[in-house]
């Protein structure tokens, strides 16, 4: 289908809001997840010529995280595939402060094509949707002593500024840090939902080889753990303390607050009690 874009993760966090307002805005979306129509998997490279097939633009997110071994290898690939079958447009989700995605972004800066690169804090939806939830569930919230606060960001802010940049040109080379409009600790983020749910949730921190020990007795596989160490020892260590108005620039309003998101993650019930347990 002509003006079709390809949105990688499109199951996932950020591409499935993506997709959604694509499709609003009536703009038809292939998408890029292993159970798309044709199928995309980052371990079959031999697939990507017929996915990218037809395609001009595409939202690249990468899965599990840009730290994992042989990461940029599979980004240089993918982008390499996209130019040979004539994908004009890139915009790329990147990690805000972390070398490994200024690395990556590099690949799709080279690229000749047109790119924009959306740098994000940690998403809000780390608590709803993904890693925290548990925690949450169980309330039971427990991390390693974070050394700095951190600006997390709204994914429905974020998808607002993908969708922009993917049908806007005037966004052409450029690179947005989107950050929320206030820095929190996790002992902030697990009082605002503790409060919003009326539940309390138990907050304790603890040092990293504990959290380890935790991480594992809980059955979390070990990429998530490397994952989680990364992000706990180099990525919080202070470099993305500061808050940005990158959101507000694009979006022409303000970013949503944690406090916003957290009655709009109440709604969905997503941190409802059910059977005695949360
Ligand atoms: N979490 C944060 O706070 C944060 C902050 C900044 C940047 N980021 C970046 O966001 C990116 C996505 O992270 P996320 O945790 O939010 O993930 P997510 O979007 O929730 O990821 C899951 C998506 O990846 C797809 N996927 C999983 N394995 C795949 C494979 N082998 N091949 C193709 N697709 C695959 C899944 O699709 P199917 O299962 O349908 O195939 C799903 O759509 C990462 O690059 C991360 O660095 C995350």
């Amino acid at each position: 289908m002509a003006n079709e874009i390809l949105v990688l993760g499109a199951t996932g966090k950020t591409g499935k809001r993506v997709a959604e307002r694509l499709q609003k805005k009536g703009i038809p979306v292939r998408a890029g997840s292993r159970q798309g129509n044709p199928p995309f998997d980052w371990e079959k490279a031999e697939n990507w010529a017929t996915v990218l097939s037809g395609i001009k633009k595409v939202y690249i997110t990468y899965y599990p995280d840009f730290v994992v071994p042989g990461a940029l290898e599979k980004i240089q690939q993918f982008v390499d595939a996209a130019k040979n079958t004539g994908v004009q447009q890139l915009v790329f989700l990147s990690g805000r402060g972390e070398k490994e995605a200024e690395e990556a972004e590099k690949i799709v800066i080279n690229s000749g094509l047109h790119w924009t690169i959306v740098r994000s804090s940690w998403f809000m939806q780390n608590f709803s949707e993904f890693f925290f939830l548990d925690n949450i569930l169980a309330g039971y919230f427990v991390v390693p002593k974070p050394k700095a606060l951190e600006p997390f960001v709204d994914l429905d802010d974020l998808a607002d500024v993908v969708v922009e940049a993917l049908t806007d040109d005037k966004h052409n080379r450029k690179i947005y840090e989107l950050t929320g409009p206030e820095l929190l600790s996790f002992k902030d983020t697990t009082s605002i939902i503790s409060e919003a749910i009326n539940s309390p949730i138990v907050y304790e921190e603890v040092d990293m080889d504990a959290y380890v020990n935790t991480l594992r007795d809980y059955q979390i596989p070990e990429d998530i753990i490397g994952l989680m160490q990364y992000l706990f020892t180099e990525v919080l260590d202070g470099r993305n303390e500061s808050i940005k108005n990158d959101i507000e620039d694009v979006l022409g309003r303000k970013s949503t607050s944690f406090r916003e998101y957290v009655v709009k993650a109440t709604q969905t019930g997503v941190w409802n009690i059910q059977n005695g347990q949360r």
